[in-house]
């Protein structure tokens, strides 16, 4: 991803590894500050994807293949870093399939760097293809909505919602994005739109609430991430989307939904079953140290929603675009 802005600007990924530690973008302070923590114990590397230093599903998956590492070259005990990993967030599939994924490389005595580099070269090689396959759904001067943040920063880099909308810019077609705000953490505002302004991608924040407005008086194509997608095509993705996908399908705009393999738990049957995770209240009643809600008055926070397939036009992924019938294909 380009970080900085015109003649300042470099190459950067959401995370790293080197020299036996994990770097990040502390994505809680973007867009203000861009500031790089670093981490050398698996335990503080859970905390960061707790405390959402690091989010989006990908880029989860990358922190726990990387913490594993750091577990595996200072001989922690694995079985108590991929529990610690695995009850820092419980909706992202990425985060539960990378740990596995690390402790089984370490079982057959890969080696842990290059197990850690090549699961996450492989993430951001898939969201490449997604990039590919998702621009040939974006027609030149198309008006593109997404939710949340599904980009770079969610995916170490590219992105899976913001890969096509990138591709397609880079094939010269003129696109306009819609980005909406994303109560309470506001990763559309902070995250989506300060990644599209590196870009040059035109695009507007709107609030929530003004997505039916925007989708009723033009928007082609709303593309979105998901956290967990199951087996029967229903997904969890940010608290917000499930009302975007029915508003397209009441108002026949195409909505489609970016994800790697990653991303995919075919071991769940439906939706209902996915574990949703609950923030604290704070994060709604106040803004940093500012109460903004009445003192006395409970708040309830859902970080995800879960859409039913039946909304979802295709799923774009690395091996193509995808009915939700037709997603066994990823197994
Ligand atoms: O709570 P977050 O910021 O981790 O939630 C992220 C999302 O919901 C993203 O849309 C999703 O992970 C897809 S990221 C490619």
């Amino acid at each position: 991803m380009k970080v900085g802005l015109g003649g300042n600007s470099k190459d950067m990924r959401a995370i790293w590894l080197i020299n036996g530690e994990v770097r990040m973008i502390d994505q809680r302070r973007l867009p203000t500050d861009l500031s790089i923590v670093a981490f050398s114990d698996v335990r503080d590397v859970a905390a960061a994807i707790r405390n959402m230093t690091i989010r989006g599903a990908p880029s989860i998956g990358a922190a726990a293949a990387y913490g594993m590492c750091l577990a595996a070259l200072k001989g922690a005990n694995l079985k108590e870093a991929a529990e610690t990993l695995k009850s820092a967030r419980p909706t992202a599939n990425d985060l539960f399939y990378a740990t596995d994924h690390m402790l089984q490389q370490i079982k057959d005595k890969k080696d842990p760097v290059e197990a850690a580099e090549s699961y996450v070269q492989m993430i951001v090689d898939h969201c490449t293809r997604i990039g590919e396959y998702g621009a040939e759904l974006i027609n030149d001067g198309d008006r593109v909505m997404t939710h949340c943040n599904a980009g770079a920063l969610a995916t170490v880099d590219v992105g899976t919602a913001l890969a096509p909308i990138r591709k397609a810019r880079d094939q010269g077609k003129k696109i306009f994005v819609f980005v909406s705000e994303t109560r309470p953490r506001f990763q559309g505002m902070q995250l989506t739109a300060w990644e599209l302004l590196q870009e040059g991608i035109p695009h507007s924040i709107i609030a929530d609430g003004a997505s039916g407005h925007f989708m009723k008086s033009g928007v082609n194509i709303v593309i979105v991430g998901a956290d967990r997608i199951t087996a029967n095509g229903d997904f969890a993705n940010k608290i917000g989307t499930y009302e975007k996908a029915v508003l397209a399908k009441e108002l026949n705009i195409p909505f489609y939904v970016a994800a790697p393999v990653s991303t995919f738990d075919l071991d769940t049957e439906s939706g209902d079953k996915i574990v949703i995770e609950e923030r604290s209240p704070e994060e709604i009643t106040k803004i940093g140290p500012m109460n903004i809600a009445p003192v006395g008055s409970s708040a309830v926070n859902p970080a995800f929603d879960v859409t039913p397939a039946r909304y979802v036009t295709g799923f774009i992924t690395e091996r193509g675009i995808l009915k939700p019938m037709e997603i066994g294909r990823m197994r």
